[in-house]
C-alpha cells in the first residue's frame, strides 16, 4: 500500500495521523459492541482478538471498555436491577423501593439478581425509574420490579414499556399537514446561506442545552473555517437529572430535527451530520432512524439534495453512556471511539471539533427552532414570548407536582404559570417548598421566587440558570440538605475523574454534606466547614477542566442562601425539620446511601 503520508508536510502528517486513529478508535467502539451483543460481556480472549485484528494495543481497548457503564468486562448477572437514584425519583420514594426491591431478593445468589442505583434514565415525568437488563421501567412498583427480574432469571425475554406516544400536535410545528422540509426545499435551490444567518442572529436563538450560546455566532464560525471537512452534530444526550424535554421534541417533531440539522450542514458546508443520542432513548433512535431513512428517500439528504449537486448525510450514534457524554468536547471524544474526557478549550469545536475538523455542535431544541424561525419569520418569534422574551419553550416538568410532563409554554412566563397551570400544582394539596428551574446545575429556588419568568436572564437574576427546562418541584416534606446531598452525589457519580479539583473535590463536598446530615458538630467546626465549602467551591468553579465540575457546588451553595436555617437544624442541633435524615426509621435520606456508586 502506497505511504501517502510521506508527501504531507509535519503539521498535515500529524493532523493526518489523528483523524486516521480518531476514525479506527470509532470502528473498534462498533466492534465493542459486536462482541458484547455476542457473548453479553466483553470476554478477555475476544478482547486480545480484537486487538491483533485492529492492530490497537490492548490497553487502549481495556481503558475505552472500562470507562462506559454500558460495557461489561465480567458477565453480568441474569437480571440487572438498576435504581434511578437521582432528584426526580429521589423525590418520588427510589430509596424506599431499591429497600424493597432488595428484602425480596435477599439471599438470591450474584449471579441472578444485582440491585445497584443509576443515573437519571430519562423517564423523570414517570418516576420513580427503573432499568432491567438495559430495558427501562417507569412507574415502577417493588411487585413490579420483582416479576420482571425473576422473568429475567428465567431467561424470558424482556421488553420495554413505552408509555403512550400518540403524536402530539405542537405550536412550535411550522407544517401542521403532511408537506414538510419546507425551509430546506427552499434553502437548496436559493443557496442564500447569508440570509439564514442573518434571520438567526436578528432572532438572537440561543443554545437550548444549557449554556445559551448565540446559534448564529456557531454556524458562522464554522462557516468561516477555510476547510472542506466539517460536521454538525446534535447533542440529544440528555442525562441531567429532570431533563425530558429532547425526547418529547424526538418523539414529536423529529421532522424539526432532522431539518434543522441538514439546514446548517448547507449553511457551514459540512456534509455529515451525527445525531449523538443517549442509549436510553430506545423509542426515540427508531423514530428519528425512520425520518431519516423517510428524508433520504425523498432526496433531501444524501447525496445530490434534490439534484443540487450538494451533498449531505446524516446517521444516528447511539452513547454508550455517562452524563459527561453531554459535554460537547468528551461527545467529540466519544464518537471518535475514546473515553469521553472533556478536552481543554480553546480550541472550541466550531474551529477544532469532531476529527480536529470544525463543527457545529447543538441541542435537539436549538436545531427544531431554526426551522420554525425560518418558516415563520422573525415577527412570529418575536411575538411567541412573553414579556420581551422570544420563541416557545420546552420544559420537563418533575418531581412532586399532580401533572408531571412535558410542556410547550411561550418563553418569559412566570414559573407559577408553569407549575401551577401547566403542571397542575404541587401534589396531594401541599405546599410549594422549593424548586430547581433546571435540575441540580441550578440549584433550588424557594418558593417566594416561584414568580420569576422562566427566561434565561430573569433566571441568571436570581443566581440560577434557565439551563436545559428541566423543572423539579420539592414539596414542603422535602429536606433541602438532603436534596443537595443527592444533586452533589449525582455530580459525583458522573464526574469522569480526568481533573483533580472536580474527582477529589466531588467526593470531598459528599463527605462534608454527609456529615452535616447527621448531625450536631460543634459550632467552630461548623464555620470551619463553611469556610471549607468555600474554598472548595471557588477552587472547583475556577480550576475544573469543564462544566460538570464548575457546577457541583451550585445545589449546596443555592441551600445555603436560601434554606440556610434548615442545615443549621441538622448541623448545630441534629434536628431534620423534615424528619428525613435523622430518624433510624427514615431510609429515605441521602445520607443512607451516599457510598453506593451507580
Ligand atoms: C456535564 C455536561 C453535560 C451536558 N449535557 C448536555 C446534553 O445532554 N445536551 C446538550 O444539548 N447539552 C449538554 N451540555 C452542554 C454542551 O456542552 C453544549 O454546550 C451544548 O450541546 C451546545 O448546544 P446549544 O448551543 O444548542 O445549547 C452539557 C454540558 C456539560 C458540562
Ligand atoms: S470537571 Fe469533572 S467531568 Fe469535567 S473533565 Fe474534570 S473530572 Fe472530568
Ligand atoms: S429518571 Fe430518575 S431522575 Fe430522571
Amino acid at each position: 500500500m502506497q505511504d501517502f503520508s510521506l508527501h504531507l508536510a509535519p503539521r498535515e502528517l500529524y493532523s493526518s495521523r489523528v483523524a486516521l486513529s480518531a476514525r479506527r478508535g470509532a470502528v473498534i467502539f462498533d466492534d465493542l459492541r459486536a462482541i458484547q451483543l455476542r457473548h453479553g460481556f466483553l470476554p478477555k480472549a475476544e478482547l486480545e482478538a480484537l486487538s491483533a485484528r485492529t492492530q490497537t494495543p490492548l490497553y487502549q481497548l481495556h481503558s475505552v471498555a472500562s470507562f462506559y457503564p454500558h460495557f461489561h468486562l465480567v458477565p453480568p448477572a441474569r437480571a440487572e436491577i438498576r435504581v434511578c437514584a437521582d432528584m426526580s425519583c429521589h423525590l418520588n420514594g427510589a430509596c424506599e423501593l431499591r429497600a424493597d426491591i432488595e428484602r425480596r431478593f435477599a439471599g438470591t445468589s450474584k449471579n441472578d439478581v444485582e440491585i445497584r442505583d443509576v443515573s437519571c434514565l430519562g423517564r423523570c415525568d414517570h418516576a420513580p425509574a427503573v432499568s432491567i437488563n438495559d430495558r427501562i421501567y417507569t412507574d415502577v412498583t417493588a411487585e413490579h420490579a420483582e416479576t420482571i427480574a425473576r422473568a429475567a432469571i428465567r431467561g424470558e425475554d424482556l421488553r420495554e414499556e413505552h408509555p403512550h406516544a400518540q403524536r402530539v400536535e405542537c405550536a412550535s410545528d411550522p407544517y401542521p399537514g403532511p408537506e414538510k422540509y419546507g425551509v430546506l426545499r427552499q434553502l437548496i435551490i436559493t443557496k442564500d446561506y447569508d440570509e439564514v444567518l442573518a434571520t438567526l442572529k436578528e432572532s438572537e436563538l440561543r443554545g437550548m442545552g444549557g449554556a445559551g450560546f448565540p446559534t448564529s455566532m456557531k454556524w458562522d464560525l464554522v462557516r468561516k473555517q477555510p476547510v472542506t471537512e466539517k460536521y454538525i452534530v446534535c447533542n440529544a444526550d440528555e442525562s441531567e437529572p429532570g431533563t425530558i424535554k429532547d425526547r418529547f421534541i424526538m418523539t414529536h417533531l423529529a421532522h424539526l430535527v432532522v431539518e434543522g440539522m441538514a439546514i446548517a450542514g448547507l449553511v457551514t458546508g459540512a456534509k455529515t451530520g451525527i445525531l449523538y443520542i443517549r442509549h436510553e432513548y430506545h423509542l426515540q433512535e427508531e423514530i428519528l432512524g425512520e425520518e431519516i431513512r423517510r428524508c433520504y428517500r425523498a432526496g433531501l439528504l444524501g447525496k445530490n439534495l434534490l439534484g443540487s449537486g450538494i451533498d449531505y448525510d446524516l446517521r444516528v450514534f447511539v452513547s454508550p453512556g455517562g452524563y459527561i457524554c453531554g459535554e460537547e468536547s468528551a461527545l467529540i471524544e466519544a464518537i471518535e471511539g475514546h473515553r469521553a474526557e472533556p478536552r481543554n478549550k480553546p480550541p472550541f469545536p466550531g474551529v477544532n471539533g469532531l476529527y480536529q475538523k470544525p463543527t457545529v455542535i447543538n441541542n435537539v431544541e436549538t436545531f427544531a427552532n431554526a426551522p420554525q424561525i425560518l418558516a415563520r419569520g422573525i415577527d412570529w418569534y418575536k411575538s411567541a414570548g412573553k414579556g420581551g422574551s422570544r420563541g416557545l419553550k420546552f420544559v420537563g416538568v418533575s418531581g412532586h407536582c399532580a401533572k408531571p410532563g412535558i410542556y410547550e409554554v411561550p418563553m418569559g412566563i412566570p414559573m407559577r404559570e408553569v407549575l401551577f397551570d401547566y403542571a397542575g400544582g404541587v401534589r396531594g394539596g401541599r405546599q410549594l417548598k422549593a424548586f430547581a428551574p433546571s435540575g441540580p446545575s441550578s440549584g433550588y429556588l424557594p418558593a417566594s421566587k416561584v414568580d420569576v419568568r422562566l427566561d434565561f436572564k430573569a433566571l441568571a437574576d436570581e443566581g440560577s440558570m434557565l439551563g436545559s427546562g428541566a423543572i423539579v418541584v420539592c414539596d414542603d416534606t422535602t429536606c433541602m440538605l438532603d436534596m443537595a446531598l443527592n444533586a452533589v452525589r449525582f455530580y459525583r457519580n458522573e464526574s469522569c475523574g480526568k481533573c483533580v479539583p472536580c474527582r477529589v473535590g466531588s467526593q470531598k463536598m459528599v463527605d462534608l454534606l454527609t456529615r452535616w446530615s447527621q448531625g450536631s458538630i460543634p459550632e467552630p467546626q461548623y464555620r470551619a466547614d463553611l469556610s471549607l465549602l468555600d474554598e472548595l467551591s471557588h477552587a472547583m468553579a475556577q480550576a475544573s477542566i469543564c462544566g460538570l465540575g464548575q457546577i457541583v457546588p451550585a445545589p449546596i451553595q443555592s441551600v445555603l442562601k436560601h434554606f440556610r436555617a434548615e442545615v443549621d437544624a441538622h448541623v448545630l442541633r441534629g434536628e431534620c425539620p423534615s424528619g428525613m435524615c435523622m430518624s433510624p426509621a427514615g431510609r429515605a435520606g441521602e445520607a443512607n446511601r451516599v457510598g453506593i456508586r451507580p
